[in-house]
Formats: C-alpha cells, structure tokens, sequence
C-alpha cells in the first residue's frame, strides 16, 4: 500500500509538469486573446479541485461546491480542474443555453465530452473527442430510433410485468421491512436488461449486475489506472460484463434472433449514414453505458420518491388517488397499463419532477472546446472542458420560488423559464433515456402504490452523492398492505 502511494505521487508529480508544460506553450494567439480567462483556481496539479467536488458530495451538498465558487469568482462562469481536466464551468441560465444550443447549432465548437477515465472504461467509443462526439450522436440517432412511440407502448406493458413480479417476488408482507435502494437497483437493473436486451434469465441478469458497483464510481474518478484505484477497479468491471455482453450478442447472431424487435438486434443490424454497421464492441460499450446509466439514475429517483412520499401523507395521498383512478378504469385487475395510462399520471410526474430538481441523479456533464471560445466576455480557449449542472439553476430562488420546500404542484403553477429546469440536460444531446426513465419511474409508482403504503425506518437518514444521490442506509422502510378503497 506504502509502495502504491509513493508511486502514485511521484506520477502524479510527473503528470502535473508535463501538463505545465503543455499549458504554458499553448494558446498563446487567439482572437479572444484580450479577454479575461474566468475566475477561479484550478487546485492542486491533476487532482485539481476535485476532492474538494467530490467530498461535498460525500456530505449530501454537492450544490455547495458550485454555489460557493459561484459566489466567489462569478454567477457567469468559473475555471476549476476536476477529474484531470481544466474545466470552465458555465453557470445559470446562461451557462446552459450556451452550452445546449451553441452545440445545437454547431457541432464544430463544442463537442460532448467524457472525463478520461470514463474513455478508460468504455474505449470502444472512441478516442478522439471527434471519434466520441461522431459515435455518439450516431448511438444516439440509432437509439431515438428505436424507441419510437409504437415501441413505447409495448415498453410500458414490459415494465409493468417487471414490476409486478418484481413486487410479488421481493415486497412481501412476511418480509415487512425493505431496504428501498437494494430492491428498486434490482427492478431497474431487471427492466433495462429486459429493455436494452430482451434478457430475461434471472441468472444470465445476476450476473451482469454484480460488478456494476464499480463502473459508475469509476467513470467519476481521478483518471489513473493503478491497482486500487477507482478507476482500475471501473475498468476491471467494465472488461468483466463486457465480456459477458459479447457472449449475448454472439449467442444471439447464431440463433439468427436478428429480427430487429429489440434494441440490441436493432443496435447490431442498423447501419448509419455511411451504410457502417456497429462492432460487435462498440455496441457493447454502448448497451454498457445505457445500463450503467440508467440503473442508478432511476433507483435513486424512485427512492427519493419513495422517501418524501413516506414524509407528507397529504402528497402520498394524491398519488394515490391518481393511480387509484387509473387502476378503476381497467376492465380487470389483470389488464396491463398503457402509454396513454401514462399521461394521465400528471401528478405522479410532478412529484418525480420535484425530486429531480431538489435530487437531480445527474450532477452534471461535461463538453469540450473544440476551438477558442467566447463567453459572456471571457475567453475559454480551445481544448478545455467544459462543464454544466442543475444545481447552478435548480435551488435558485429567481427560478423557483422558495426553493428549498419539497412542492410538486409549483409545476401546476408554473413552467420554469427555458435552460432553468434541466434534470436531464437539454438541447441536441438531451438525455436519450428520458422517456424510459419517465416510464419505468412512473409504471413502478403505479404499482407499488396500488400495493402499500410504508414508513421509514431512520428518522433523518443522511444522503450521499457520489456520484449519484442516495440515503446512506438504502432508504430502510416498514411496509403496510394497501386496503382496497
Ligand atoms: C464576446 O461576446 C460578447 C457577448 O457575449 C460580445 O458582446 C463581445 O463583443 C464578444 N467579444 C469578442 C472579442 O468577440
């Protein structure tokens, strides 16, 4: 351990003055030139600021890291250095437009962009910032694709039987008690294998599950593959499903299932505008990235759903009357739901919007410069990162009045104003899963409402964001069967 530390600092030392090196020859002619560089201060060398980001996570408050910059440097945009990178981070209505619409309209000057170690862990996608940029808009037009409104509907009858058995099998009135995070990561995982797959061997699925853990802690870690890192570690358990997702894909190839009716098979047979047909990897890479993604993101929504539902009766109560009316109007208790059930859950989905905003899974993302840049006034020069949050717009008092209250009918009342409300980014590269993440949100709320009521078990349990928010002990909770009304 001794051995590692040291090798690690004396890389780490190495590391930081080749990148004063590079730094200090670059940039050195730019129109933008006699502008300012934003304020702020980029921290130690290749750690940069990041344990700072990453301890105020670890303390529920990841907000504080930007509002406090914010407030010292400038509500525009400041310059920090977060996993490995220097990064602009652009703030407030402002920094979003900026960044959602000025690569809307032009893809030559900011390109999407991963942290370094998340391009250790998927390599598959490319190795250019144009390489990943270029695959992942393709991923993205072959993935809208697929889940068009027709393919939708039959999601929503596919979750909904997820769900109920998920329920039926782990939420039973013997067990009592259940740890909220453990259960709800069971049936997301379970939904997106049977979404992004078709899988629906409950052991083939254990399998895939166990290592995740790792990948999304390491896709957010200071980008040094050494034994006992975080990063290693994301991509050893990368390499491990990976490898598993090979496996299903080949299977599948031979069995000839290539018939287009799910998402791989269409991954794998679609071609893009160049008539190129996807790697067998690179769609792995990618079905590793959806699942990775939406796994965490949706059981940490769910649960905070769950958590302040458990917190004021009176907004449980709505719900409930909701999905009670839904369910009502079925002709049997058999009948699956359906999209157009979906819409009718308005409430439902102002309380999961609240959630987002107050809890968004998503702390932020990163961009790239891909050539010097001019922002209100400040120049940003080529290469650097750029970065946008919700927590610079969602806890605003100017957006959303009172923002520290847990309020769903403030989307009743009002919309937010463009590039305030962004749980999910917004622009040409949008979050692709928002629609599935919306309905597998709301057809579990429909079913686990029907079913219970419950009770949390740690009165004030904390929460930690790391990088995704969740309370620490997994949301523990005392379930009630549901009387019939
Ligand atoms: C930079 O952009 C601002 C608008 O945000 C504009 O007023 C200013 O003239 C630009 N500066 C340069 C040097 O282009």
């Amino acid at each position: 351990m001794e051995f590692e530390l040291s090798f690690l600092c004396i890389f780490l030392f190495i590391a930081s003055l080749i990148l004063c090196i590079l730094l200090s020859t670059r940039n050195s002619k730019s129109i933008f030139n006699n502008l300012p560089l934003p304020p702020g201060s980029t921290g130690l060398p290749v750690l940069g600021e990041t344990l700072e980001f990453s301890s105020m996570g670890k303390r529920g408050i990841p907000e504080k890291f930007l509002m406090d910059r914010m407030n010292k440097y400038s509500h525009q945009v400041f310059k920090t250095s977060l996993l490995g990178e220097i990064t602009a981070v652009c703030c407030g209505v402002s920094g979003n437009k900026f960044l959602f619409s000025s690569s809307h309209q032009n893809n030559d000057l900011i390109a999407f962009s991963w942290p370094s170690s998340a391009k250790k862990i998927f390599p598959h996608s490319g190795e250019t910032t144009k390489t990943i940029n270029h695959n992942a808009m393709r991923f993205r037009s072959i993935f809208f694709g697929f889940f068009k409104l027709e393919m939708l509907q039959n999601c929503v009858v596919l979750v909904d039987v997820v769900a109920k058995e998920h329920l039926e099998n782990h939420w039973n009135m013997e067990q009592k008690e259940v740890n909220v995070v453990s259960m709800v990561k069971l049936f997301a995982f379970t939904s997106a294998c049977r979404l992004f797959l078709n899988l629906e061997n409950r052991d083939e699925i254990d399998h895939l599950a166990a290592p995740f853990e790792e990948i999304v802690a390491g896709i957010f870690s200071i980008p040094v593959n050494l034994p006992g890192t975080a990063c290693r570690r994301g991509i050893k358990a990368a390499n491990a499903i990976r490898k598993k997702l090979v496996e299903i894909i080949r299977e599948k190839k031979k069995k000839g299932m290539m018939d287009n009716q799910d998402c791989l098979s269409h991954l794998l047979t679609v071609t893009d505008g160049n008539d190129r047909l996807s790697t067998e990897l690179e769609v792995a890479d990618q079905i590793l990235a959806s699942l990775a993604g939406s796994r965490d993101s949706t059981t940490s929504a769910i649960t905070f759903i769950m958590k302040y539902l458990a917190e004021f009766p009176h907004i449980y109560h709505e719900v409930l009357k909701e999905q009670r009316s839904i369910a009502e109007a079925k002709s049997s208790s058999g009948e699956p739901l359906n999209w157009k059930d979906l819409q009718k859950m308005k409430y439902t989905w102002n309380v999961a919007s609240e959630v987002l905003r107050l809890l968004p899974p998503v702390q932020g993302n990163f961009r790239e410069a891909l050539v010097d840049l001019n922002y209100s006034d400040f120049f940003i020069p080529k290469g650097w990162k750029l970065y946008w949050s919700p927590h610079t717009t969602h806890r605003n008092p100017e957006y959303f009045p009172e923002p520290e209250k847990f309020d769903p009918s403030r989307f009743e009342r009002t919309h937010p104003i463009p590039y305030a409300y962004v749980p999910f980014g917004g622009g040409s590269r949008v979050c692709p899963g928002k629609d599935i993440a919306r309905l597998v949100i709301l057809v579990f709320m429909y079913n686990v409402v029907g079913k219970f009521r419950w009770e949390k078990m740690i009165p004030d349990e904390e929460i930690m964001v790391l990088p995704v928010p969740f309370p620490v002990k997994g949301l523990p909770i005392r379930l009630y069967p549901n009387q019939k009304s």
